[in-house]
């Protein structure tokens, strides 16, 4: 038993200004709102404006995280900045976040698990409160995905969107918090789901190429089995759970886990419609948007579920403060 448990104290997320409909996108593009509706769920996607950065959407989610928290910056002794789409190459998307806040003095990186990346802070977040050897972590999803897309691909550019969100992570002596985490990979199927570029292979960013089908297959059955797993670790079932807020890929791949895990819709929380996939961001931005909305409410049982490109996956089951 640890002595320590991570509960979340606050949230915060920020979106670009410039929203892109459905309708824009197919002046565009050779596309349609109903085929983006009705493969998808998406409605529109937020894109970052000339010049804005994934630092700066992570610096404006961390300090409305930190409001809500009500702490100061300075007792924060942990920066994990979950990305895909980092500012350069180098350094990593944390240091700037921390010296935007004017942190000195603690580790700050960035975790690439890709969509998968804030389950992956967490978990990496919660093992260091676990463990004693942190009180108050800050994890960021922070992602401008529009800067990975081709414009002229219809098969990938109606997909995504730019955001973040961010949460901290405190040690609690007394409150249940995280209760339980799990992150997996297999490298073998990395070829469903990649850039076609990279600092080594070319020197560009590249595009994202995707086979659209396996990644459907793949985050149904993964995500499904890692709430069911999680569960299985914890003393609770999925009649306990409150809320269920997955990776925000696509409204379909949301309805089939609900359907194979025979879970109500109403507790799969949904922002792919407004968000679009934000990658990294998505299930900070969601969590944020629920608790804004006042719909997260004290003692609620959580569970987080993920799956990106890696392929990598993951989970977190919480309870509420
Ligand atoms: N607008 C209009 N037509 C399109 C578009 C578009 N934007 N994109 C593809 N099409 C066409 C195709 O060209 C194809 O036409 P054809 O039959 O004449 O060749 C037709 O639509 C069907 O294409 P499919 O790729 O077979 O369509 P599918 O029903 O599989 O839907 C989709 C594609 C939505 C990408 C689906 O496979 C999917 O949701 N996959 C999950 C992948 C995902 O969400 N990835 C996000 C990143 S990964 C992650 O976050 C987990």
């Amino acid at each position: 038993m640890n002595k320590y448990s991570s509960v979340i104290i606050g949230t915060g997320s920020y979106l670009p200004e410039y929203i892109l409909s459905n309708e824009e996108l197919s002046a565009k593009v050779d596309t349609n709102d109903e085929w983006i509706t009705s493969r998808t769920g998406i409605k529109q996607r937020h894109i970052v404006a000339e010049g804005e950065l994934t630092s700066d959407m992570a610096s404006i989610a961390a300090k409305r995280a930190i409001e809500a928290a009500n702490i100061n910056p300075d007792e924060i002794d942990m920066i994990i900045v979950c990305t895909t789409s980092a500012d350069r190459s180098f350094p990593s998307v944390a240091v700037t976040v921390q010296a935007r806040l004017g942190i000195k003095n603690i580790p700050a990186f960035d975790v690439q698990a890709v969509c998968a990346g804030f389950v992956y802070g967490l978990t990496i977040a919660d093992n260091f409160i676990k463990s004693g050897s942190a009180k108050n972590i800050l994890v960021i999803g922070a992602e401008s995905m529009s800067k990975l897309v081709d414009w002229q691909d219809r098969n990938t550019c109606v997909l995504f969107g730019d955001g973040a969100g961010a949460v901290i992570l405190k040690a609690s002596e007394t409150h249940e918090g995280i209760i339980a985490c799990q992150i997996n990979a297999e490298g073998a199927h990395e070829s469903i789901l990649y850039t076609d570029g990279g600092i080594a292979v070319n020197q560009t960013t590249g595009f994202i190429k995707m086979a659209g089908r396996e990644v459907f297959k793949h985050a149904v059955e993964k995500m499904g089995q890692t709430i069911i797993d999680l569960l299985a670790k914890s003393k609770y079932s999925k009649e306990d759970l409150n809320w269920a807020i997955p990776h925000q890929a696509n409204s379909r791949i949301i309805d089939a886990i609900a359907t194979r895990l025979e879970m109500p819709k109403e507790k799969m929380v949904v922002t792919v419609d407004k968000h679009a996939n934000t990658s990294a961001a998505t299930i900070g931005l969601a969590l944020d948007h629920h608790v804004k909305a006042g719909k997260i409410k004290s003692n609620d049982l959580i569970m987080f579920t993920a799956l990106g490109a890696g392929i990598t996956w993951g989970g977190c089951l919480l309870r509420w403060l």
